[in-house]
C-alpha cells in the first residue's frame, strides 16, 4: 500500500452514484492541511446524481462513467493514486481492481462480513439484529469482501425502521470514512 511521506496528499478520485453525502464529507476533510488526500475528481455512473452538484459548487472535476476503459484512461491522465467508493452502485471488474491494487476503498453500511450487498438495513431489521454499523474496507474482486480497515457499531432500538437506522449509520459513516483513510495512509 502507498504510504504517505511528509505532507504529500494522495491524488484521489471519489466514485458516487447518488446523494454524495460521504463525498461531501470527505471533501470537507480533504481541505484540511493534515488530511492525507486531495480530491481531484468525482466519477459518477449516474448523470443525475445529486452529489455532482457538490462537485460543481466546490469546483471539483466531474466525469461521467461510460466505460471502464475510458475511466481508467481518465484516472491515469489525472494521476489518481487512490479511489474512494462512496455509494457507487456499479461493480468494478477484476481488471480495473488489479490496475489500482490495494488503492480502492469502499464504505458499506453494515458490519461486514455480515450483510453484503443491497437493502442492508431492512435485512438487518428482519433478522432482529441488536447491532449494526458500517465498515470501510479495501476493494477486492469479490463484492464487499476485501480487507477491513475500520468498523463502527451502532445500536438498534426497538423503534428503528430502515430509514432511522440508515440515518444513524450514515452519521457514523461520516466519522468512520475519514478515520479509515487516515489509518490506511498515515497509520494512525
Ligand atoms: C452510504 O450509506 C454508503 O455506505 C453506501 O451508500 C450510501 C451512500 O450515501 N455504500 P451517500 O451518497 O454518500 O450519501
Amino acid at each position: 500500500m502507498v504510504k504517505l511521506i511528509g505532507p504529500k496528499k494522495l491524488r484521489t478520485s471519489v466514485f458516487i452514484s447518488g446523494r454524495g453525502s460521504n463525498f461531501k464529507n470527505l471533501l470537507k476533510f480533504s481541505l484540511k492541511k493534515n488530511f492525507p488526500i486531495k480530491i481531484i475528481c468525482v466519477v459518477s455512473n449516474n448523470l443525475n446524481a445529486k452529489g455532482l452538484n457538490i462537485a460543481t459548487k466546490y469546483k471539483i472535476k466531474k466525469k461521467i462513467y461510460k466505460s471502464e476503459y475510458e475511466i481508467l484512461n481518465y484516472l491515469n491522465k489525472n494521476k489518481i493514486e487512490l479511489i474512494c467508493l462512496a455509494g457507487f452502485m456499479k461493480i468494478l471488474s477484476k481488471n480495473f481492481i488489479r490496475n489500482f491494487k490495494g488503492k480502492i476503498i469502499n464504505i458499506h453500511p453494515s458490519l461486514l462480513p455480515k450483510y453484503k450487498g443491497l437493502n442492508t438495513h431492512q435485512r438487518v431489521l428482519d433478522n432482529k439484529e441488536k447491532i449494526s454499523g458500517c465498515t470501510v474496507h479495501i476493494v477486492s474482486p469479490k463484492l464487499d469482501s476485501g480487507k477491513i480497515i475500520l468498523q463502527k457499531t451502532v445500536r438498534i432500538s426497538k423503534k428503528d425502521n430502515h430509514r432511522s437506522l440508515a440515518k444513524k449509520i450514515l452519521k457514523q459513516e461520516h466519522i468512520l470514512y475519514p478515520k479509515a483513510i487516515k489509518k490506511l495512509l498515515i497509520n494512525l
